[in-house]
């Protein structure tokens, strides 16, 4: 059942946080299901204007739309990652995504005001929510790089303001973690301090933290072990945190580049162990199990874990 992100914050709020995860092809969407029926827990379905352009506008939908055959239980939401305004009319007008969110965080705070409002009015005349973004996340999301000297951590009283002055339903925050597998180095750290000041100012609203892989150092070592070249330092945010950020109203989690490392990880192993196949299938096979495990952890940190019918009573 695909329903909007503000119907499943409102059951989540406070209680836990539901996992957002950005999915780019069949394999992905396979073990994406296969995982949050496994772990009976609500989920949303990310996509970026990268994958949108990488596997096709329709396909994604109709992978997902597939998938929720073959997983009739499921409750998602289909979320536009990181659109621009343009990008956002069009999965708004597709009658398909729940929810978009509208990234122009880049820009001074009256034009993200003013961008975030015509796009929020929009959406809602359509029944589609709106996550938006204020300050600034370091590292690189697709075509976005953000140095990490220029990322800002979210000042709570803006944040405040340009929810009041937007009407948007959720936010998007800077606490300190980065998109990508080379998140912290040195004295940089997830800032739940922050989070805790931004919840005062908007208590009952829900947060977004990106940025929040957890980039596990046995997935880079296995990488590495099966011919990969990833930065060994490589640090993620640790997931046990995310128990300390939902109370504090973090409703929605989002998770990319974790699943890319048991992917890379999957397919590498198999032809490093089994360099006479050429029949993709089999290590496809693995991983859509290998996937699925993987969401089932992930759930158990976000605290989703066991509660679709929790979500699934709140919305009859
Ligand atoms: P990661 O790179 O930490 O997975 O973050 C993904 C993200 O925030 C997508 O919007």
């Amino acid at each position: 059942m695909n329903v909007t992100t503000d119907q499943l914050f409102k059951v989540a709020y406070g209680k836990f946080a539901i996992g957002a995860y950005n999915i780019n092809n069949m394999e992905q969407a396979i073990g994406l299901f296969r995982g949050h029926t496994h772990a009976q827990a609500p989920m949303i379905i990310q996509i970026s204007r990268g994958a949108r352009s990488y596997a096709g506008v329709r396909m994604l939908e109709a992978i997902i739309r597939a998938a929720e055959e073959e997983f009739p239980e499921t409750i998602f939401s289909v979320h536009l990652d990181h659109g621009d305004e343009a990008t956002c009319y069009d999965a708004i007008d597709s009658g398909f995504y729940t929810s978009v969110m509208i990234d122009a965080s880049h820009e001074p705070f009256d034009e993200n005001v003013a961008i975030t409002r015509r796009v929020v009015e929009h959406a809602h005349a359509r029944g589609v929510s709106v996550e938006a973004e204020i300050g600034q996340l370091g590292g690189i999301e697709e075509d976005i790089v953000v140095d990490e000297k220029l990322a800002t951590l979210t000042d709570p009283d803006e944040a405040a303001e340009f929810v009041r002055q937007t009407g948007c339903d959720s936010l998007a925050v800077a606490i300190g973690t980065s998109h990508g597998a080379y998140k912290f180095t040195g004295a940089q750290r997830v800032h739940i301090e922050r989070i805790a000041e931004i919840q005062q100012r908007l208590p009952g609203f829900p947060l977004v933290m990106h940025g929040s892989s957890s980039v596990p150092a046995e997935e880079v070592a296995r990488i590495n072990a099966a011919g990969g070249k990833l930065d060994p330092s490589a640090k993620g945010v640790d997931a046990d945190q995310f128990a300390e950020a939902y109370p504090l109203g973090v409703c929605k989690i989002n998770i990319d580049t974790d699943g890319r490392l048991v992917y890379t990880r999957v397919f590498r192993e198999h032809f490093r162990d089994h360099p006479e196949n050429f029949d993709f299938r089999k290590p496809g096979k693995v991983l859509f199990e290998e996937f699925a495990n993987f969401i089932v952890e992930k759930s158990r940190k976000l605290g989703s874990y066991g509660k679709l019918d929790e979500v699934r009573a709140a919305l009859s």
